[in-house]
Parts: C-alpha cells; sequence; structure tokens
C-alpha cells in the first residue's frame, strides 16, 4: 500500500476513537443533565465511531498493514446550554469530512481504486452524519427553549437504535 494512504488510514483509526470518546462525553453531559434521549443518542453515535474505527482496522488486515494503535487525545469541552454540544458536533464531523476527503485525495494521487472504492462507504456516511447533526441544531433552535417541546426531542432520542453498520456487519 502507499505509505501515505497507509499512514492517513491508521490514524484514521485514532481519529474514529477520538470522535467515540468526544461522543461519550456529549452522552455524559446530556446524562449529567436529565436528558437521557439525547444520552442515548450519543451512546449510539459513540458505538458507532468506534465501528468507524474498527473498518478502517479490518481494512489495513485484509492488505496486510500493521496497525499501529496511538494514544487517543482527552475530549475537554466545556457546555452551557443544550445546543452546544450539537454545534460541537457537526464543526466536529465537518472536520472528519475533510480527513476522509485528505485519504480519498491520497488514494486517488497513489491510483489507489482499491482505497477508493472501500473510501466511498466513508463518503456517505459522512454526508448522513452532518445531516443528522443539521437536524438536531435545527430541531434544539425550533423546540429546544420550551419544556414540553425539549420533553419530546429527548423521547424521540431515546428511540435509536444501534445498528452493525454494513461493512462490519459481513464480516
Ligand atoms: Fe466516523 Fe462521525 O464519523
Amino acid at each position: 500500500m502507499d505509505k501515505k494512504v497507509y499512514e492517513l488510514i491508521n490514524d484514521q483509526i485514532n481519529k474514529e476513537l477520538y470522535s467515540a470518546y468526544l461522543y461519550m462525553q456529549f452522552a455524559d453531559y446530556y446524562k449529567e443533565n436529565g436528558l437521557n434521549g439525547f444520552a442515548n443518542w450519543y451512546e449510539i453515535q459513540a458505538q458507532e465511531e468506534r465501528d468507524h474505527a474498527l473498518i478502517f482496522r479490518k481494512y489495513l488486515h485484509e492488505n496486510g498493514e500493521h496497525v499501529e494503535l496511538l494514544a487517543i487525545e482527552k475530549p475537554d469541552k466545556s457546555f452551557n446550554n443544550f445546543l452546544e454540544p450539537l454545534e460541537a458536533g457537526l464543526a466536529h464531523e465537518k472536520y472528519v469530512t475533510g480527513l476522509i476527503n485528505d485519504i480519498y485525495a491520497a488514494a486517488e494521487k497513489a491510483k489507489d481504486y482499491r482505497a477508493m472504492k472501500f473510501l466511498d462507504w466513508f463518503i456517505e456516511e459522512q454526508q448522513e452524519e452532518e445531516d443528522n447533526a443539521m437536524t438536531m441544531i435545527d430541531q434544539m433552535k425550533l423546540f429546544g427553549s420550551d419544556p414540553k417541546g425539549l420533553y419530546d426531542l429527548d423521547r424521540e432520542n431515546q428511540a435509536r437504535v444501534y445498528n452493525v453498520p454494513s461493512p462490519l456487519a459481513n464480516a
């Protein structure tokens, strides 16, 4: 595998695990403030991020490459209201989209068509993640300042269930 593509993919395992940490922190914030539904939503999001790390790890294994696990940074955000984690979530997903695009660009430069095909799933996934983050912000702005509205949003987020992502489902 091209050295640059390898390095970026190996690094992405760490970035995805950091994302899981970050969303665990969001879940803790909501849990500690009585919004168990939002906590559930981010608990599942954290699980999905760990899955993303596992997908990249699996790809390296399947291509005979060494996986080097790196130290995970401490998530150190603090929040003053229920909207702030949601906005931080969107900013983070945009950052991750940029990382995926960088890997894709490196793969394209190296004519690594297998990696490009592999990354297609993540390109779609990032669109979905940004879309979810934007929807959560819009809903919080629209309904979050009303106690009944916030209660309903929390109930809705409580309904989110975990699904194994397709690249791991047939592992
Ligand atoms: Fe792994 Fe939220 O992107």
